[in-house]
């Protein structure tokens, strides 16, 4: 039965328009995205004007993107989608008491052909100006275990990229080295990684473009909270993605991207005797087996 007052078979004529074929989850997506697209237009009583206003606001994304800039990834990130199919995705991990790392999203910042740097080595390879804040060296430390068995896991793979502390990642900054903050690391023969790099600084997500204008149309502020981004791989295992945060943070609460999670929120510590570096932070990864549900069951 319809509780609406418009054609009552328009819906499902375009869902039965799909031919035979079509690939059975695709189907059950658009059948899904029809219905709830259609449901949304009428009972919001959706406008012409307003649907083109929306038509305008994708045709700007899709002009705005390119190889260092992803306006469509951002304006899902900022109504919460990529954070809540993270959390569909990786529901299992995150209930799980002693639980494998938490996955955080991608963002759009992440750079494929990021080289391999030596363990202890520094990816600060551009130094802050001093107008944006010098930003504070740390040292970055830890184990990638077995989440089952917590072995250490020798050559795993541990990528991580963060924003300088003007808000800025390499990509977006040319006053900024290539590569600049970014750097894979293998983990020794103890499964540890290590390296320099500076305390994160919370930064604004671009927002010049369409994603920036639903931000000001919603009355919300665009800073995302100090973070590091860190992916960890290794043979047989599943992939792990996600971010640390800042303690200190003043917007842990009111991420724009709606990413934070209690247990990626980490303490930086002070370090002694280190020319270096004032601060460390020690991270250990705990990585899930393939073939094991997340939660270990
Ligand atoms: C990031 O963490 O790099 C990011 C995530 C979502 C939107 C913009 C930036
Ligand atoms: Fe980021």
């Amino acid at each position: 039965m319809t509780s609406h007052r418009f054609d009552p078979n328009f819906t499902d004529n375009v869902v039965n328009a799909m031919g035979e074929n079509v690939n059975p989850r695709f189907r059950q997506l658009m059948a899904s995205l029809i219905r709830h697209v259609h449901d949304f237009a009428r009972e919001n009583e959706l406008t012409v004007d307003e649907w083109m206003a929306g038509v305008q606001l994708m045709n700007w994304a899709g002009q705005m993107s390119d190889a260092k800039r992803n306006e469509g990834q951002l304006v899902c990130d900022v109504i919460g989608l990529e954070s809540l199919v993270d959390e569909i995705t990786f529901k299992l991990a995150d209930e799980a008491t002693d639980a494998p790392t938490a996955t955080a999203i991608l963002g759009p910042f992440f750079r494929a052909d990021t080289p391999f740097r030596s363990n202890g080595e520094s990816i600060v390879k551009t130094a802050p100006k001093e107008k944006d804040g010098r930003g504070e060296l740390a040292y970055m430390t830890g184990q990638v275990v077995d989440f089952v068995t917590k072995k250490p896991l020798v050559g795993a793979v541990v990528e991580v990229w963060q924003a300088s502390t003007n808000g800025l990642y390499e990509q977006q900054d040319p006053d900024q080295e290539e590569f600049n903050l970014r750097g894979k690391f293998k983990t020794d023969e103890n499964g540890k990684y290590s390296f320099y790099c500076l305390r994160p600084t919370p930064y604004p997500v671009p927002d010049d473009g369409p994603a920036g204008k639903l931000l000001k149309m919603m009355d919300r502020h665009p800073f995302r909270p100090a973070h590091i981004h860190i992916i960890a791989t290794h043979n047989g295992y599943k992939p792990l993605t996600t971010q640390i945060f800042d303690r200190k943070d003043p917007y842990l609460t009111n991420d724009s991207v709606f990413a934070v999670k209690d247990s990626l929120v980490v303490d930086f510590v002070e370090r002694k005797g280190d020319p270096q570096a004032g601060l460390e932070l020690n991270y250990d990864v705990r990585l899930v087996p393939d073939g094991l549900k997340s939660n270990g069951a």
